[in-house]
Order: structure tokens, then C-alpha cells, then sequence
């Protein structure tokens, strides 16, 4: 079955894009899964880290992009006229950047700035479901479909959510980025009550960037725990290995990182797992 999980905070920097390219590696190379990452964010950070500038151009050129599922609503749903265009699938737009020796392997589909455009396109189920739309008939290609969202809410934001079946919340504990969460669990709780058959479950929040000689980050971090009581056991320290390593394309597990960051996003991941298998 495939579980596909939006990485969503509206608050920027806290980790969204780290989380979701190191979660495919691991799900990928040490759970011999099948993995799509969804670049669901013009900046494209995601993007970046598995492909190299060159690749990331030919792809742009030949319009293996996100944003070609809001192009033509025919290209999605089928001909509404009788010139019957093409389809348009997922195998159109998702390339695939690592492959594993035992079945593993991690996909992409890419993002570009052009895919703000978007936003300035009025809502609508139309426009919502596109998402959900491209990835319907492809699900069964994948174990995890893992969605790196943008930090603000938009009608993307709709999109991830009405193809989602999980939420995972990621948070840096200062001040600013709790701020974000009940806004976030409010727009989700929205969402479930207008789609009933298309609920998302919140699979936890996970504190990232954890420093241990800032103090102020106990005090958040207990505010946080004491409110919403799905939270990850681990917690994801600073590693500067985390950012060094995505300029050379590389995850933390291919950095010289010290082997206890490794491990702690392995229980990370494990608990990641652990969760969605509960449900
Ligand atoms: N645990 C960590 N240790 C060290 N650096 C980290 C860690 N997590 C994230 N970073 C760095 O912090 C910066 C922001 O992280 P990231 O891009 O993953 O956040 P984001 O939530 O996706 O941001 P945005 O909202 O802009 O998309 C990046 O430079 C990243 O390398
Ligand atoms: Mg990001």
C-alpha cells in the first residue's frame, strides 16, 4: 500500500525539505522501499538535492516539472472536448535519481518558481484535486509518496492535502515556529470536515534543529508537548552535515557526519514508519 505524506509548516526553515530528502534515502536504502518525492515548492529545494544544476535544466527544458499538472485541465482529467489530448501522467513528469541493489529507489518529480503562478489562479475542487488526480493511478508504483510543501498556505497547499493520507509537522522550538501549529491543525481540521472521504490524519509533529545549550528551546518545546501530544520521541539535533552535504548532493547518511547524527535520524525514521504502520 502506498502512503503518501505531505511535510507541511507554514513557518520557513524549520526542516521540511531536510526531513523529506533524508526520510526517502533512508526509506529507500536501509526499508528497500520505493520512493516519489514531490517537489511541491517553487523554490525548489528539493530538487536541488538530488540532481545537479545541468540534469535539473534538461528537465526544466523538456517540462518534466510539477507545475505542467496545472497546465490544460484536459492533460488531468480526461478530454472534455472530442480532440482527445494526451494525457497527462505521472511518468510524464517524475524521473528517477537513485536506484537501490534491492528494489529501492527514489524518484522526483521537480519544482520551479514558475509553479507560483499558481497561486494567482482563483481556487476550486478544479484546481484542487489536480494533485490527487496525477497521483491516483500511480500510487501502486510506490511505497511512500513523500511531498515537500511551501511555507505559505495556498490553493498547493489544498492540493497536498486532498492527495494526502498523512501529515508529518516538522518544528524548529522557538517561539515564531509554535506559533504556526494551531493555524496549521486548524486549516487540517477544516479540511477534513468540507472532505470526508479524503481525511488526513496528522502523523506527528517532530522538533528539528535541536541545540541543547539553548535553554529557551525547553520551555517551547514543553509548551508545545503539553498542547499537542502527538510528538515524536526523537528529535532532530543541528548537524551543519545536513546543509554542507546538499551542495554536493548528499544526505546525511553520505556525509562524514558523526555516526550518533546518523543513528538519530534512523530512530527518526524508524518512529516515522512505526506510526503510519499503527494506524
Ligand atoms: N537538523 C539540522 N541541522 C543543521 N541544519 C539544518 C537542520 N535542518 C535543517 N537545516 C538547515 O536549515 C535550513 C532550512 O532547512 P530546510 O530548507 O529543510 O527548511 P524548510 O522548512 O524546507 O524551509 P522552507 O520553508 O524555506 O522550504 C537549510 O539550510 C538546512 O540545511
Ligand atoms: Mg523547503
Amino acid at each position: 500500500m502506498c502512503n503518501v505524506v505531505s511535510i507541511i509548516n507554514m513557518k520557513g526553515g524549520v526542516g521540511k525539505t531536510t526531513l523529506t530528502i533524508n526520510l526517502a534515502y533512508y526509506l529507500a536504502y536501509l526499508e528497500n522501499q520505493k520512493v516519489l518525492i514531490i517537489d511541491f515548492d517553487p523554490q525548489s529545494n528539493s530538487s536541488s538535492a538530488y540532481i545537479t544544476y545541468n540534469r535539473y535544466e534538461e528537465l526544466l527544458d523538456e517540462r518534466k516539472v510539477i507545475s505542467e499538472i496545472f497546465t490544460d485541465i484536459d492533460r488531468i482529467i480526461g478530454p472534455v472536448s472530442s480532440r482527445n489530448p494526451k494525457l497527462l501522467t505521472l511518468s510524464d513528469l517524475s524521473v528517477n535519481v537513485r536506484s537501490t541493489k534491492d528494489k529501492g529507489k527514489i524518484d522526483i518529480v521537480v519544482s520551479e518558481l514558475e509553479l507560483s503562478k499558481v497561486l494567482e489562479r482563483s481556487g476550486g475542487a478544479a484546481i484542487e484535486e489536480r494533485l490527487a488526480k496525477i497521483l491516483e493511478e500511480k500510487k501502486k508504483a510506490y511505497d511512500y509518496v513523500l511531498i515537500d510543501c511551501s511555507p505559505t498556505y495556498s490553493v498547493l497547499t489544498n492540493n497536498a492535502l486532498m492527495a494526502s493520507d498523512y501529515i508529518l509537522i516538522p518544528v524548529k522550538p522557538d517561539p515564531f515556529s509554535a506559533r504556526g501549529i494551531p493555524m496549521l491543525l486548524k486549516k487540517i481540521e477544516q479540511h477534513n470536515r468540507l472532505h470526508n472521504d479524503k481525511k488526513v490524519e496528522v502523523l506527528g509533529i517532530v522538533f528539528n534543529l535541536i541545540k541543547d545549550d539553548l535553554k529557551y528551546m525547553d520551555s517551547v518545546k514543553a509548551q508545545i508537548m503539553a498542547t499537542y501530544p502527538n510528538v515524536f520521541q526523537t528529535e532532530i539535533s543541528v548537524c551543519e552535515h545536513y546543509s554542507k552535504g546538499l551542495m554536493e548532493n548528499k544526505t546525511i547518511y553520505e556525509t562524514s557526519a558523526q555516526y550518533w547524527f546518523k543513528d538519530e535520524f534512523t530512530a527518526f525514521a524508524k518512529e516515522f514508519i512505526e506510526k503510519i504502520e499503527k494506524r
